[in-house]
C-alpha cells in the first residue's frame, strides 16, 4: 500500500470547499506522503491556483469555462497544467490517481464521481447527492470496476469503521445520529422567520452553505438515510435517526446479539477524511481529543417529524424507489438556492420538495444519463412550482 513508502497519488474534486480544504490541511501536515494529481473547483480560481502551486499539483481545473483565462494567469510560471469546463472536470477524475476525494456539492458532481468509480479508484465519498441520485448504479459500477467507496460523511464513516468485515445478516439496525441543526428546539412559527444567515450558522459543524441549510431543515439526515441504505445494503425500515446535539457519537450499528458498536470523536471532519485518506491504515490528525469526563454528559432524543417534514419525505422517496430520490434531491437543491438568495422562506424549502415529489411522474432509472435527465426535469418542475406558489421570482 502506498503509505508504506511510495506516495499515494490523490485528486480532490471540490478542493476549494469546506471538505476540500480540510483534506488539503491534512495533506499539508503530511509532507511527502501524498502526490497531488488534480484539483478541481467551480469558480474560485484564486484559491485553486494557490492550492495547486503550493501542493505541486499536475492539473488544476475550473468548471466554469469563463474563468479559464484567470486560472491560466494565476498559474503562469508554474508547472501546473490548467483546464476548464464540465468535461475537463470528468477527465480530471478519470486521471490515474489512486485516491479521489469526491467533494463537489450537489448532483452536478455525479459524472466526475462516476468517472473515478468506473476506473476502480479508492473514492472518498463526500458528495452525498451523487449517491442519493445514483446509489444503485454507483455501487454496481464499483462492484464491476473494483472501486472502493470510502464514506466521508462522519455518520457513514463511523458505521464503516464498526461495520467492516461483518456480515449484513448480523446487523439489526443502523442508527444515524443527527445534531438537530440550529433550529432543533424552534417551533414552526419561529422557523418561518429564520434568515439564511441563521440557517448557515450550524451549532457544531463548520460546513458549506448548502449542507448547512440541509442540516437546518434536516433533509441532510434524510439524504444520509438514503446514502446509508446504498452504502451498507440495509433496508430503510432498519435505519433509525437519533438526535444527539453534541455530535460526539457519530453513529451506531446494532447487531443481532444485542451489541451496539459506535464510533466517537470530537466534531471535526478531518478525522473521517483522514480515515479515508490513509485507508486501510490510520494517520495522525490535529483534531481536538475527546475528553468525556470534561464533557460530562451526552444526550439523545427522538427526531420530530412534524416540525421537520423533510425527514419523512426522504423516507417516502426511498420507499417509492426508482427516480424518486433524484426528484427529492433536485427540488431541494433548487429550493435551498432560492432560500439562500432570499427568494423564499425557510419552511418553503420542504414544501417545495413535497410539491415537486407529488406532481412529478417518477420513471425507472437505468443509466447515469437517465439520472441527469430526470434531475434536469425535476429542477425545471421545482422552479415552476415555486413561481406558481407566487413566493419567488425565479428567472
Ligand atoms: N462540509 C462538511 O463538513 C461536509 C460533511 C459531510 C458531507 N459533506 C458533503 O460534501 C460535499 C461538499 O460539501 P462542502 O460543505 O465542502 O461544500 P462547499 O464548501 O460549498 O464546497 C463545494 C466545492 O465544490 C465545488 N463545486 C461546486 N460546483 C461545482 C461544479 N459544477 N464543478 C466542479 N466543482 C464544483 C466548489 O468550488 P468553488 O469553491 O469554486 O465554488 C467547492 O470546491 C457536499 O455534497 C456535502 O453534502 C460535507
Amino acid at each position: 500500500m502506498a503509505l508504506n513508502g511510495a506516495q499515494r497519488s490523490v485528486t480532490i474534486l471540490g478542493s476549494t470547499g469546506s471538505v476540500g480544504m480540510s483534506t488539503i490541511d491534512l495533506l499539508d501536515r503530511a509532507p511527502g506522503r501524498f502526490a497531488v494529481e488534480a484539483l478541481v473547483a467551480n469558480t474560485n480560481v484564486e484559491r485553486l491556483a494557490e492550492q495547486a502551486r503550493r501542493l505541486g499539483a499536475r492539473l488544476a481545473v475550473v468548471a466554469d469555462p469563463s474563468r479559464f483565462r484567470d486560472l491560466k494567469q494565476a498559474l503562469s510560471g508554474s508547472d501546473v497544467e490548467a483546464a476548464a469546463g464540465p468535461q475537463a472536470v470528468i477527465e480530471a477524475a478519470a486521471r490515474p490517481a489512486e485516491w479521489v476525494m469526491a467533494a463537489i456539492v450537489g448532483a452536478v458532481g455525479l459524472p466526475a464521481t462516476m468517472a473515478a468509480v468506473d476506473r476502480g479508484a479508492l473514492v472518498a465519498l463526500a458528495n452525498k447527492e451523487s449517491l442519493v441520485c445514483a446509489g444503485g448504479l454507483m455501487t454496481a459500477a464499483a462492484a464491476r470496476s473494483g472501486a472502493t467507496l470510502l464514506p466521508v460523511d462522519s455518520e457513514h464513516n463511523a458505521i464503516f469503521q464498526v461495520f467492516t468485515g461483518r456480515r449484513i445478516e448480523e446487523v439489526e439496525r443502523l442508527i444515524l445520529t443527527a445534531s438537530g441543526g440550529p433550529f432543533r428546539s424552534f417551533d414552526r412559527k419561529r422557523m418561518s422567520d429564520v434568515t439564511p444567515r441563521e440557517a448557515v450558522a450550524h451549532p457544531v459543524w463548520d460546513m458549506g452553505a448548502k449542507i448547512s441549510v440541509d442540516s437546518a431543515t434536516m433533509i441532510n439526515k434524510g439524504l444520509e438515510l438514503i446514502e446509508a441504505h446504498h452504502l451498507f445494503g440495509v433496508p430503510e425500515e432498519r435505519i433509525e435517526i437519533l438526535i444527539h446535539p453534541q455530535s460526539v457519537v457519530h453513529s451506531l450499528v446494532a447487531y443481532v446479539d444485542g451489541s451496539v458498536l459506535a464510533q466517537l470523536g470530537t466534531p471535526d471532519m478531518r478525522t473521517p477524511i483522514a480515515y479515508t485518506l490513509a485507508w486501510p491504515q490510520r494517520m495522525a490528525t490535529p483534531s481536538a481529543r475527546l475528553d468525556l469526563a470534561r464533557l460530562g454528559q451526552l444526550t439523545f432524543e427522538a427526531p420530530d417529524a412534524t416540525r421537520f417534514p423533510a425527514l419523512r419525505l426522504a423516507r417516502e422517496s426511498l420507499q417509492a424507489g426508482g427516480g424518486a430520490p433524484i426528484v427529492l434531491n433536485a427540488a431541494n437543491e433548487v429550493a435551498v438556492k432560492a432560500f439562500l438568495e432570499g427568494q423564499i422562506g425557510f419552511l418553503d424549502i420542504a414544501a417545495a420538495v413535497e410539491d415537486t415529489l407529488a406532481r412529478e411522474s417518477i420513471p425507472a432509472i437505468g443509466s447515469i444519463a437517465d439520472v441527469m435527465a430526470l434531475d434536469g426535469v425535476a429542477r425545471a418542475h421545482a422552479r415552476s412550482l415555486l413561481r406558481r406558489r407566487n413566493v419567488v421570482q425565479l428567472a
